[in-house]
């Protein structure tokens, strides 16, 4: 168990916010909606040397989980920290073990730091019943939070869209590049994508509600897998041929293309959590903007290059 100092660096200035993951995907929405808010950002991240978004607006710290004295002196004088911390799967020497112990480390330290509020960023069905590792780690980390003493709300997306999304993007991908795309399975399970913007404003706006409260954001229409898919191809006007396939042989294509583009496509706990349905919700959305609109705006952009995983956290700067 570490054991973490209390700092008086930067104490008093409660305007302040930390949000893991600035220069990532949904932190870096998260820190665009606090500034636009007015207030003061820093951000941890394990790439603290990465192109910075907002220039001096944020100032950027390592996780140093390694480290707690320095990890709490980097969260001192934080009002709302906004928790996206974890990792997709193991890669690299990172497991779901280290990273819920490194979000233990993290929420200890915002402890002695004197943080005021922990918003966190979740999933969707979430459960420590859950077979698949993310799902359940999700769930574990949500305990952790609720144990660590300190007042906090937790935000649990669905499918998350944006230009950073990975999903969508290699989806969008796979269509331009090739004329064949898998259905994995039926393609009848559902998924309720939710844009990113949407997800920031609703994480943001939960830092004012009670504490100890849990909500999800899905997005305002869900869809079925091979729905989505359809209309990604119809979109980028390509005449896909849509083949359904087991999902075995879903994975397999998947690690053979992974092997061309050096990364990690889609793991076989990913595809089991898409086709259980888990990227959806039965709360009211909360979020306004439409997948089919935001990809007739995105068109030209979305899956015109592979997002990789691997290159976003172990290469980025070849990426
Ligand atoms: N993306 C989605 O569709 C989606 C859907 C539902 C829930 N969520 C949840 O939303 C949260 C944020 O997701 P995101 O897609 O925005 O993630 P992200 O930006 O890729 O990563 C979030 C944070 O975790 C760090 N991280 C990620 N993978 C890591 C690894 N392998 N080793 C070390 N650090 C790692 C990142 O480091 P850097 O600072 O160096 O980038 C960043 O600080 C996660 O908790 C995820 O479970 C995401």
């Amino acid at each position: 168990m570490y054991r973490c100092s209390k700092s008086r660096w930067n104490q008093g200035n409660l305007k302040m916010d930390t949000v893991t993951g600035s220069f990532g995907y949904i932190g870096k929405y998260l820190t665009a909606a606090l500034l636009e808010k007015g207030r003061e950002v820093r951000t941890i991240t394990t790439h603290p040397d990465k192109p910075n978004p907002f220039g001096a607006a944020v100032r950027a710290f390592p996780y140093s989980f390694d480290d707690p004295l320095r990890l709490t002196e980097t969260l001192s004088g934080t009002d709302t920290l906004y928790n996206t911390y974890w990792i997709r799967f193991p890669y690299g020497g990172q497991t779901y073990e280290t990273a819920l112990e490194n979000t233990r480390v993290l929420f200890q330290c915002a402890k002695k730091a004197g943080v005021k509020r922990i918003v966190h960023i979740g999933v969707t069905q979430a459960s420590i019943d859950s077979s698949l590792p993310y799902y359940r780690g999700k769930a574990l980390q949500e305990i952790m939070l609720s144990e660590a003493g300190i007042p906090f709300s937790v935000v649990r997306p669905t499918l998350v869209f944006g230009r950073e999304d990975i999903l969508v993007n290699n989806i969008a991908w796979l269509i331009r590049t090739f004329p064949v795309f898998p259905i994995f399975g039926s393609g009848s399970y559902r998924v309720q994508p939710v844009f990113v913007g949407d997800l920031a404003a609703i994480a943001v706006q939960s830092s004012k509600g009670l504490s100890g409260v849990t909500i999800d954001a899905p997005g305002p229409e869900s869809f079925t897998f091979e729905q989505m898919v359809r209309l990604i191809a119809r979109k980028l006007e390509r005449k896909t041929k849509f083949i359904k396939v087991p999902p075995a042989l879903g994975i397999l294509g998947g690690k053979i293309i992974s092997l061309f583009v050096g990364d990690v496509m889609l793991t076989e706990n990913e595809l089991a959590g898409l086709m259980a349905g888990l990227l959806t919700s039965t709360e009211a959305p909360k979020a306004s903007v439409r997948f089919p609109d935001w990809l007739e705006e995105n068109i030209n952009f979305v899956g015109t290059r592979y997002t990789s995983e691997i290159a976003r956290h172990f290469r980025w700067s070849a990426s």
